[in-house]
């Protein structure tokens, strides 16, 4: 049996709606999630809101209610935006939930035990934008003089009482961990760069707040709310049932379990040198993973103005429709560099892709059969050229699973794209509508192949266009069975000896206009 996987994107702080950005990282880890219960895995997928934290209390004192009303109005939009983009969530975890509470205060009292907490004054820059602490050397100055944070964002002097975890002891472990698991931080860019800061050693970390109060207690220091990205990081174990529940901690947290964080390329840091070292002080598993993803740019100058503020991802699906989003996003970014994103990049995309070469060959194939054979499924006598399509087909279809475990989608949509490719070459090449008077036995052995084809592709490509591919796998009555990767049950033969009857088959993806203001 394989590893369970543990599947995460990062929790977002919810101080404003979702944008782009959240709907890109969901997307992608819901397709690694897809495909990885395709290849038959006990998968366990959780995403969700990051709710404390200075800045947080901030907008909420901003607004006139509390942080409590705050939060649970925000964490709504962006649960609202994995329901609308078909993200297969298994958890969507909020960190102000009780059992997060227990968790978090959990892995402080065993990060204590392990002494490696003590009390003392924070005197530093920090950042609330991006809530967290930086060294004087690392800043930058902006255009008016003003010292800022390496993200670009303001940094205020901050003095008080405070907890400290003893992160400079960590440092050879760390480096350690970096060495013996070589794609722990992926892609290897990011890693180099965490190499580079890690080396330059490690000072403790201030890991508690007293200047405000929206947060999770520190175990008996009432005064003091945990650091956020102390409670945030921690979201991960809460999901898996810790402290209490052990059984689920051993399938989805243990030493056997594969552990995958989906993330910004921003938030590296935190996720690749602070956790790992709360998790080893706590004697605690490792992630085996942690993937900084890229960032997405609006290139802007053709959006349409009625779409209003683009960057909205219900705006976006509503206007192309989600799995155009979905399919779009993946393909044209190399999973873990920058992108960016257009209107007419989407338009062109998705109608020379999914509706050219994948839509348009399902369609004229599906519409032939329930037009001339009455939806009877048509009869195979493979010949060479069968074999070797249905041969090019396969190969590219056991690519794409290998490809997405290595989070790498952009390299699946190409394996697939090309075995669309082959069947709109082979179609031209036979031409089943020529050969109706002239050899029908032929015709029947041709749309067979395709047929089967077809049905493979839309497997293949699930993952990524959920929605559409279940739709046309329905539509042609492929069995549950037959849809996971590296299943070969011969469906078609018991479809055919069943005596299914294909109905006249609807367009799978319309054409796309642009916009009429984004000419
Ligand atoms: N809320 C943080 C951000 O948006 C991410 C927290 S991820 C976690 O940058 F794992 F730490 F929770």
């Amino acid at each position: 049996m394989p590893k369970p996987l543990t599947i995460t994107t990062a929790i977002a702080y919810p101080n404003g709606r979702p944008h782009i950005g959240h709907a890109y990282e969901a997307i992608a880890t819901d397709v690694f999630a897809r495909a990885a219960r395709m290849m038959g895995r006990d998968v366990f997928f959780q995403t969700g809101t990051d709710e404390h934290g200075l800045k947080v209390a901030q907008t909420a004192r901003g607004l006139g209610i509390t942080p409590r009303e705050f939060v649970d109005e925000m964490a709504s939009y962006f649960k609202e935006m994995d329901d609308l983009l078909g993200i297969s969530y298994d958890r969507f975890i909020r960190t102000s939930e009780p059992v997060h509470h227990a968790a978090s205060q959990a892995i402080w009292e065993a990060m204590a035990a392990n002494g490696d907490l003590y009390l003392d004054r924070y005197e530093g820059w920090y950042s609330v934008r991006d809530e967290a602490y930086y060294d004087e050397s690392e800043l930058v100055e902006g255009t008016d003089g003003a010292k800022l944070s390496p993200q670009g964002t303001p940094v205020e002097w901050t003095v008080e009482e405070s907890w400290f975890f003893r992160l400079s002891n960590y440092q050879d472990k760390l480096l350690a961990l970096y060495a013996e698991q070589p794609d722990f931080i992926q892609p290897e860019s990011r890693r180099n760069e965490i190499l580079r800061f890690v080396e330059g050693g490690l000072r403790d970390l201030s890991v508690s707040r007293t200047s405000f109060d929206w947060g999770v207690k520190v175990p008996g220091s009432p005064d003091h709310v945990m650091y956020v990205w102390v409670d945030a990081l921690t979201n991960y174990l809460t999901g898996c049932g810790y402290p209490d529940d052990t059984e689920r901690m051993a399938r989805y947290w243990g030493p056997e379990s594969d552990i995958v964080h989906i993330i910004g390329k921003d938030i590296v840091r935190f996720h690749t040198v602070y956790w790992p070292a709360f998790l080893m002080s706590a004697n605690l598993p490792l992630p085996g993973k942690i993937f900084g993803h890229g960032f997405l740019l609006n290139r802007g100058e053709k959006m349409s103005k009625s779409l209003g503020n683009v960057a909205d991802p219900k705006e976006l699906a509503e206007a192309f429709g989600v799995d155009a989003l979905r399919y779009f996003l993946l393909a044209e970014v190399g999973f873990g560099n920058d992108g960016s994103y257009s209107a007419e990049a989407i338009v062109h995309r998705t109608n020379t892709e999914l509706g050219n070469a994948f839509g348009n060959l399902a369609q004229r194939t599906l519409s032939f059969i329930a037009k001339n054979l009455e939806g009877r499924l048509p009869e195979p006598a493979a010949t060479a050229d069968d074999e070797a399509l249905l041969a090019a087909v396969r190969e590219a279809v056991t690519d794409m699973p290998r490809a997405f475990e290595k989070l790498a989608p952009h390299e699946a949509i190409q394996s697939w794209l090309r075995a669309c490719y082959a069947c709109n070459a082979y179609i031209d090449a036979q031409a089943p509508w020529a050969l109706r008077k002239t050899d029908p036995a032929r015709m029947e052995a041709v749309l067979a192949t395709l047929y089967v084809a077809i049905a493979e592709l839309a497997v293949a490509i699930s993952p990524v266009i959920p929605t559409s591919a279940t739709a046309l796998l329905d539509h042609m009555g492929v069995p549950a069975d037959a849809r996971g990767y590296g299943e070969s049950v011969d469906w078609y033969e018991s479809l055919r000896a069943g005596g299914f009857v294909l109905a006249a088959p609807k367009p799978l993806f319309p054409r796309l206009e642009l916009p009429a203001e984004a000419e």
